[in-house]
């Protein structure tokens, strides 16, 4: 009796532990349901030949592209905006003078908070047409980044104008990495970028560059330039590096620039070309005398342009 009792009591404690496992099990399956872990976050503990085929599902080539935040400028106006880690990110920029240089430096001041996940980071990439540099947070707080001292009069007075532009790469952690490793390249105005720029194109956005066949000359003379005529540029690289190619590829018909031939009444060429500042760092149309324009692209624009005219449809001329 008293050992049937015994295994009775057993056998119910046994349920009740049972039970607690289960309850345990539920509880903690719903505890991973809320847990701030995304798969993504995981993926740099796979093997690479597991991970990147799933990576490769998980991002098309704009997401690989970082995205434009907003610029930080200086006194009390201050960039916010929603991380992939991060959902409370505030930028502002200070103007500091510690390297006693000519214009200074600064620092770039980030507020990260309310983190979504542990393990995940939100990566950035700050820039001026002078320069780019990157970094990466891990843990809600304040952070710096550092300019010691601009590049120059004309560094200072774009970032006193226009403020640094902060990029955020959204792909999670590996995605980052590897993103970064294609997109950091074209901030860059060298041939390395120009061809990391290329590269990308033809690797995440499926575009094709064949080369023309020779000779390569062109046999239009300014004489056949009419008013109306469209000078198509391609920038491969630049200030920007290939970040202004990507620019259109990326949105569309989108170029952000135009540049139209322009004939006078004494049959003078012109070239009116938006997308020029002025002193003041505002975008102006610039028109310029043809000869000067032309001499410009030739030798003095380092941003190696391709440049194509494209007539005007005789139907629409008048
Ligand atoms: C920023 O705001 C504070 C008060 O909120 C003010 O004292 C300060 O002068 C402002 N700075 C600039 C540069 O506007
Ligand atoms: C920084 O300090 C140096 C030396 O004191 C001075 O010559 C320069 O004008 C200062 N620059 C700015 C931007 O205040
Ligand atoms: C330029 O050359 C091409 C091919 O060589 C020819 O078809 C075209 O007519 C030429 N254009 C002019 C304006 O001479």
């Amino acid at each position: 009796m008293a050992s049937s009792s015994s295994s009775s009591s057993s056998s119910s404690l046994s349920s009740i532990l049972s039970i607690v496992v289960v309850l345990i099990l539920i509880v903690s399956t719903a505890e991973s349901v809320k847990s701030p872990f995304h798969p993504r976050d995981l993926l740099p503990h796979l093997p690479r030949q597991v991970s990147w085929p799933i990576l490769n599902s998980l991002y098309g080539a704009a997401d690989l592209l970082p995205t434009f935040i907003g610029t930080a400028s200086s006194g009390n106006d201050s960039v916010d905006w929603k991380g992939a880690c991060f959902f409370e990110n505030t930028a502002w920029l200070e103007f500091h003078n510690k390297s006693g240089s000519e214009f200074g430096g600064g620092t770039l001041h980030i507020k990260a908070d309310k983190a979504h996940s542990w393990t995940c980071m939100d990566l950035y990439v700050f820039a001026t047409p002078y320069r780019v540099t990157w970094t990466w947070y891990f843990i809600s707080r304040q952070h710096t980044v550092e300019f010691p001292e601009w590049d120059g009069k004309a560094e200072y007075e774009y970032v006193k104008n226009k403020g640094v532009s902060i990029f955020l790469m959204h792909a999670g952690m590996l995605g980052t990495l590897q993103a970064l490793w294609d997109v950091f390249p074209l901030f860059s105005n060298t041939g390395w970028g120009e061809s990391s720029n290329l590269a990308f194109l033809e690797k995440h956005m499926g575009a094709n560059f064949e080369p023309r066949p020779e000779p390569w000359v062109t046999n239009v003379t300014t004489d056949q330039i009419q008013s109306g005529d469209l000078l198509a540029i391609s920038k491969i690289r630049g200030r920007w590096g290939g970040f202004e190619t990507l620019e259109k590829w990326v949105s569309g018909a989108y170029a952000g620039h135009s540049a139209v031939a322009l004939r006078d009444s004494e049959g003078k060429l012109w070239v009116g070309e938006s997308g020029n500042e002025n002193d003041k760092g505002e975008d102006v149309i610039a028109i310029l005398p043809w000869e000067e324009w032309w001499a410009f692209e030739q030798t003095k624009d380092d941003s190696n342009p391709q440049i194509a005219l494209l007539p005007l449809h005789p139907d629409v001329r008048c």
